[in-house]
């Protein structure tokens, strides 16, 4: 597998200058989860680092890219909307180029339709582009070509990628990319190519980076974060590295996902107990609670492995929460298989469960099975799951309602602008008085009440 290290394309650069004769803008939209959006910060980085400013609109750019995502047919169209918008724009200023990227563009079927459907789209360019970005620019402005990739699961890991981060407090942090575990639903492993490590000692300086320019919050990211490491020289496993990571000193907090249930380990757990800078809450994707949906899943474990590491876990570290994925309708998932998610979810005792209908998708193992439950039946086991979930996350805040934590200021709350948002280290969330001076830094929170999924609380004051 190759590895290269960044460097700023100058000839890029000086070509991009003289044809613009200003500074131009760029727009970068990204849609789907945390790896996505770090790969957008990587696109704008490398285009500020060529000379671009990165607006907040889309409106006045004169190049904008969408890093789209494929996880579901319900984001796929979304991205296709939000392309044919596009037409308006670039009916008004021929001279915009517009690209898409990301996972959606890792599919042939994507990228010809693209080709046959919106041909006012200059570039379809795959998810692992950042650093070509500047010459691929150039080449389209100075040829007038399409560039219309073919798919290609590019495998290569570019280290030192400039990076624009949305937040001055949070940041992701790529430990490793792509996956091999071929669930049956999964495109991921078909866009994202083969799974493959960053070297520690790489990951180390972007993380004391990280923290010299005051980042406190640092999600360490991969498809399988549990399975870091293989085919490394250095011997370490997931746990040896959040171990190196975390005696780094400082007041930060170290979080990571997504873990897999199959290659989570007691090791992983003892590592999060035994330190105060890694959060006590694993999100750790669970799917379905029957084992027969989990067997046709592929997902190799069993209901009373997840179990097993659950209690471990509550036994060795009583405050550690734990959030999952769940996977409604699956092909084949009957009312009884439903049943038995139903009762796992309560048996655990998540703060907070992601829900998703079934989608399929083209490729995948799970395509070619028989899909027999109706749409509006999956819809609603996935309203009885949600009502269930209320219910419970209001049972489990009860045991911090009352209790102080030292809790990290995010910024404004979502919905009433004069309160601030904090988080726990169990990675709920409270929303309280205080001064914006706060935010970016670790204070007390008294638990006074919970709203919904969202705890109301008040600062703590010495
Ligand atoms: N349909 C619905 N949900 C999916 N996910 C992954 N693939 C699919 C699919 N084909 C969900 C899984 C995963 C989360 C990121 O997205 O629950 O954990
Ligand atoms: Fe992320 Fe998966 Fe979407 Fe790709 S398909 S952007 S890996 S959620």
């Amino acid at each position: 597998m190759e590895r290269l290290e960044y460097t700023r394309n100058q000839q890029a650069a000086d070509v991009l200058a003289s044809h613009y004769g200003r500074t131009p803008v760029a727009f970068v939209r990204s849609f789907g989860c945390q790896q996505s959006v770090n790969d957008g910060e990587r696109l704008k980085g490398v285009l500020e680092d060529v000379g671009f400013t990165i607006a907040e609109e889309a409106d006045g750019a004169d190049v904008i890219l969408f890093n789209t995502c494929a996880v579901r047919e319900h984001a796929e169209q979304r991205a296709f909307g939000n392309i044919g918008a596009l037409k308006a724009l670039k009916d008004q200023n021929p001279a915009l180029l517009i690209g898409v990227c990301g996972c959606m563009t890792e599919q042939k079927a994507v990228v010809d339709k693209i080709k046959k459907s919106y041909p006012y789209v200059d570039m379809a360019l795959g998810a692992n582009v950042a650093d070509e970005l500047p010459a691929i620019l150039v080449e389209k402005l100075t040829t007038r070509k399409k560039a219309l990739r073919v798919p290609q699961k590019r495998e290569t890991i570019v280290e030192d990628i400039p990076q624009k981060r949305a937040s001055g407090i949070k940041a992701f942090l790529p430990i490793m990319y792509g996956c091999d575990n071929y669930c049956s639903y999964c495109i991921v492993p078909y866009v994202r190519g083969r799974e493959r490590s960053r070297k520690p000692a790489a990951i180390q300086k972007e993380f004391e980076e990280l923290l010299a320019a005051g980042y406190k919050d640092i999600t360490l990211l991969g498809q399988n974060v549990n399975s870091y490491g293989k085919g490394l020289k250095e011997k370490l496993d997931f746990s040896d590295l959040l171990t190196q990571l975390a005696a780094v000193p400082g007041e930060y907090k170290l979080r990571f996902m997504t873990s897999h249930p199959k290659d989570a380990t007691r090791k992983m757990i003892d590592t999060i107990a035994e330190n105060p800078r890694l959060c006590k809450h694993v999100h750790l994707p669970i799917q379905s609670g029957s084992n027969n949906i989990l067997s046709r899943m592929n997902r190799k474990y069993a209901v009373e492995d997840y179990l097993a590491l659950v209690k471990y876990a509550k036994e060795t570290c009583p405050e550690m929460t734990f959030s999952t994925d769940i996977m409604v309708g699956f092909p084949g998932e009957t009312e009884e298989d439903f049943e038995e998610t139903m009762q796992l979810c309560k048996e655990v005792g998540f703060t907070q469960i992601f829900t998703f209908i079934y989608s399929k998708r083209s490729g995948t193992k799970a395509a070619e099975l028989p899909d027999e439950t109706t749409h509006r039946a999956k819809a609603a086991r996935i309203t009885r799951l949600k009502a269930q979930q209320e219910e419970q996350i209001a049972d489990v805040a009860k045991g911090w309602l009352g209790k102080t934590y030292v809790c990290l200021v995010e910024g404004p709350a979502r919905d009433d602008k004069t309160l601030l948002s904090a988080r726990l280290d169990n990675n709920a969330t409270v929303e309280f008085a205080g001064d914006k001076a706060l935010v970016g830094h670790f204070v007390p929170i008294t638990m006074q009440s919970i709203k919904g999924a969202i705890l109301q609380g008040t600062l703590k004051q010495n």
